[in-house]
């Protein structure tokens, strides 16, 4: 039966100015490189230049277009929050994801001692290990690495095996931005706690696909990028307020620390893509019902993931047709996103993603920064794999479009 959304479908891509863009072919754009970030609607660029043309100022003047601006801040932060299941005051703001987390780690590693450890994942991409890997060289500390499954999941059993009285972090990612894969964030977090360890999340390569919510995730910090999820380019944090009042943060001295969130913000922020984030998280909420704007959250994020289910379905039915072409992670659905890994034998990456923009489909080759997925998997990692994702503005018939594309491309090797 179709759904609610699937009755609004059309309406939705209509939202989207890229989506109607064409090739060369004449065909319309498919946007399979969404894990790299996503297209924006026409709301978000709208509230980027009502910003800019005119409420642009700083923060906290005595003139309106100041006091707008901090309207602005304000209910960016409570969008935010709803976005992630948390408190305003316990959001930050930055200039993207890495940024923002280089200076949170720095902000904890204050409080580490030598030998103190730290656990990190093959899974993740780099910005939630090489910041981890140059604090440990800085203070001394010892950093484990836990390897994965042979279907690409984080090795719990690895992870119970390290984890000791010393370990203060276990920092992991909520999705592989390289194979699409959901490692279990909750026993993850339960296992941190139990030897007295934070739990760090990478939410950037799930936001787009399920809904953020930091309860039940258990973690005590969580970043993700507005960019992956319909918005401007940002980065966004949620830190629990008991943690964060325990961070000493990199900061200047006038700068306020209230709210507790805004002390791990350096310098002045881009407002306008503030503005954009709140409206992409208003966007999404357009796609839900309910009667405010955490449950139209939780209702739009059920029909996204029942949508990019189907999807997902429909893609490894259809690459698993197909003689010469691997996917990389596991088939379980339940087990990962639309986010998918691929080798093709005996076609380079770059060469599968330009014959793919030949025929306009948008694709991504290389190593995406997840460094330790290609190590487990053997691959260079200056060679990389293809990647293809969908998110919920992607529809069956561009999957089999993509589908009959990499039967072409494989089939051509045969
Ligand atoms: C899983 C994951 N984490 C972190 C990042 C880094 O995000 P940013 O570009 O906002 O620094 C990315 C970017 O692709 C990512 O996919």
């Amino acid at each position: 039966m179709a759904s609610a959304f699937d009755a609004e479908f059309q309406s939705v891509r209509e939202r989207f100015p890229a989506l109607q863009r064409q090739g060369g072919n004449g065909r319309e754009v498919i946007y399979a490189d969404a894990p790299g970030g996503t297209q924006v609607p026409s709301s978000v660029i709208d509230a980027m230049i009502d910003y800019l043309a005119h409420h642009n100022a700083n923060i906290e003047g005595e003139f309106c277009a100041s006091r707008e601006t901090d309207q602005i801040i304000a209910k960016s932060r409570i969008a935010a929050a709803a976005f992630v299941g948390g408190s305003d005051d316990e959001i930050a703001f930055g200039q993207n994801m890495t940024s923002l987390n280089f200076n949170l780690i720095r902000a904890f590693g204050r409080s580490m001692a030598p030998g103190d450890e730290i656990v990190v994942t093959q899974l993740d991409h780099e910005a939630n290990v090489s910041p981890w890997l140059l604090l440990a060289q800085d203070r001394d500390l010892v950093v484990r690495t836990i390897g994965l499954t042979s279907d690409l999941d984080i090795d719990l059993t690895q992870l119970a095996d390290v984890l000791n009285s010393r370990t203060r972090v276990v920092a992991h990612t909520l999705s592989s931005n390289a194979v699409g894969t959901v490692p279990p964030a909750g026993t993850i977090a339960d296992m941190a706690h139990a030897v007295g360890a934070v739990a760090w999340v990478d939410a950037v390569a799930f936001a787009p696909h399920r809904r953020i919510d930091v309860r039940d995730l258990k973690c005590d910090l969580l970043l993700c990028s507005p960019y992956k999820f319909f918005g401007p380019h940002l980065g966004l944090a949620w830190i629990r307020r008991a943690f964060a009042e325990t961070l000493q943060a990199e900061r200047v001295r006038p700068a306020s620390l209230f709210p507790v969130g805004h002390r791990f913000e350096t310098g002045t922020l881009s407002h306008e893509a503030l503005a954009g984030t709140e409206a992409a998280i208003e966007y999404l909420a357009s796609l839900g019902e309910g009667i405010d704007l955490t449950g139209r959250l939780d209702s739009a994020f059920t029909r996204i993931r029942d949508h990019e289910m189907a999807l997902a379905d429909r893609f490894i039915q259809g690459v698993a047709r197909i003689p010469g072409i691997r996917l990389l992670g596991t088939p379980d659905t339940q087990r990962r996103v639309c986010t998918f890994g691929l080798m093709i034998d005996g076609v380079e990456p770059a060469q599968a993603a330009r014959e793919l923009n030949d025929i306009a489909i948008y694709s991504w080759n290389g190593n995406f920064y997840a460094q330790g997925v290609m190590e487990s998997l053997g691959i260079p990692v200056e060679e990389g794999i293809l990647r293809l994702g969908f998110v919920h503005y992607a529809s069956e018939s561009e999957v089999d479009r993509v589908v009959e594309a990499l039967d072409r491309i494989a089939g051509a090797q045969q």
